[in-house]
């Protein structure tokens, strides 16, 4: 039976053959299972990229794509069926699966690959490979351009050029088609499910680790996997960046600042939250608060097409130092304090990512010198904040341990951008009246 992405898959591969031309032949792999500890492994993820072009779910695989290839551009290697092992791991597809199911025009034995793969890159001149990304599969590739050049004198022909296919399918990635948004729109509604879900639990005397549990409840209620471990930090832990101890009580007066996203389908959200512990702002904490809620809505207004990559970032920039010194933290002509970056003592991080099947996603920010331009269907964050640590010297201490970051996730439209985590309040009053009525 036909899965709806299935045709989603056949057009991508048919669009990347298009670009390699025919005398180029695609080679990669899935990702290897990893060693958590001893003899236990990590919950299997595949690879991307190799998601991205076949949808194959299982390790030990590769995929070659030959354009014009008269027996098939599609060709996959997979482990074989065996019954003793799908005993103990589960159903495999094998090539017969594979053709079937996963729509491969030729598929073989992983086993056979060294005997197989050879001849298929064999009088193609170009190799289009990711290299560096698997250091062991990168010296079978050269093991099997080696087995040509061995065979030269025989009249064999090895290829004469690599090229980078990241480089290519990394673009194609970067512009989501209606079938992936619908799937990001999901991901981002899963995770602000998990986000409303933290502040009705939050209150004094529960632990970040509690705070997470549920998070990571709603996710997997949803069918969802976390897309990166989430930061759960409450008080001082608010102003640690990549803070993700998550193991202390949450106390009144404090803020908990929360940065988590789900993984469904293999489409990430990545969404950061930031509210009172006991369900109330001081004039303080509101005070930075709408500062930094200013620069988000000031930097959205800036994710359009034909807008560049760095335009919600300025916009965000210009924001928070306008705030800060409305505030006091920052005393100066507002122009000298952005352009000597006097903000970067709060604000020290940019302000968005691209967001896809990679929580950090793959695409080019800049193209030659020149910053990348939006245009519809490309995903990004945007998530400025701003971090008062204890100790800040010229800070008053009513501001200390303010760390405060909020990040939503946007989609480029036509005219405009689409929030898709909007499922979770921002406005600060909209917060203390969720988490009053919890
Ligand atoms: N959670 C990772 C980030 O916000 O970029
Ligand atoms: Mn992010
Ligand atoms: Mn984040």
């Amino acid at each position: 039976m036909k899965k709806p992405m299935d045709e989603e898959f056949a057009r991508r591969r048919r669009q990347l053959m298009r670009i390699m031309g025919r005398d180029a032949i695609a080679i990669l792999p899935a990702a290897p299972m990893r060693t958590r500890n001893n003899d236990v492994h990590y919950g299997y993820r595949q690879d991307s990229d190799f998601h991205y072009l076949s949808g194959f779910p299982e390790p030990e695989a590769v995929v070659a794509l030959i354009p014009g290839r008269p027996q098939g551009e599609y060709v996959m290697f997979v482990r074989e069926r065996n019954a003793e092992r799908e005993i103990w791991d589960g159903k495999r597809a094998g090539p017969e699966g594979a053709r079937r199911q996963y729509a491969a025009d030729d598929a073989f034995p992983i086993t056979d690959i060294d005997e197989i793969l050879p001849g298929l890159i064999e009088s193609r001149t170009r190799v289009y490979h990711t290299m560096g990304v698997y250091h062991d599969f990168d010296q079978r590739i050269v093991s099997w351009v080696n087995t040509l050049r061995a065979q030269a004198r025989s009249g064999a022909h090895p290829p004469q050029e690599f090229v980078s296919l990241d480089h290519v399918l990394h673009d194609m990635r970067l512009y989501k088609s209606r079938r992936e948004l619908a799937l990001m729109r999901r991901s981002g509604q899963i995770a602000a499910g998990a986000h409303v879900r933290a502040m009705k639990f939050c209150r004094p005397g529960r632990g970040e680790h509690e705070v997470m549990a549920e998070i990571v409840h709603e996710f997997g209620r949803h069918a969802a996997d976390t897309s990166y471990y989430p930061i759960v930090g409450g008080g001082a832990n608010s102003c640690v960046l990549h803070y993700n101890d998550n193991n202390q009580p949450l106390k009144a007066g404090d803020l908990l600042l929360i940065d988590a996203g789900c993984e469904h389908e293999y489409y990430a959200s990545d969404i950061t939250r930031t509210f009172p512990v006991s369900g109330r702002f001081t004039p303080e904490q509101r005070a930075v608060y709408n500062v930094v809620l200013a620069a988000q809505h000031a930097a959205f207004a800036k994710v359009k097409p034909g807008n560049h990559w760095d335009e919600p970032h300025n916009a965000a920039v210009r924001a928070i130092t306008q705030g800060l010194v409305r505030i006091g933290l920052l005393k100066g002509p507002l122009n000298s304090l952005i352009r000597d970056g006097a903000y970067k003592r709060f604000f020290m991080h940019r302000t968005g990512h691209w967001l896809g099947i990679d929580v950090h996603d793959v695409g080019d920010y800049k193209v030659g010198d020149e910053w990348r331009i939006f245009e519809p269907g490309m995903v990004l964050t945007v998530e400025p904040g701003i971090y008062i640590p204890a100790g800040s010297k010229g800070v008053p201490k009513a501001f200390w341990n303010i760390g405060i970051r909020i990040e939503d996730d946007v989609a480029v439209t036509r005219n405009g951008c689409e929030v898709l985590t909007d499922g979770v309040p921002t406005d600060a009053d909209a917060i203390e009246k969720l988490m009053a009525a919890a």
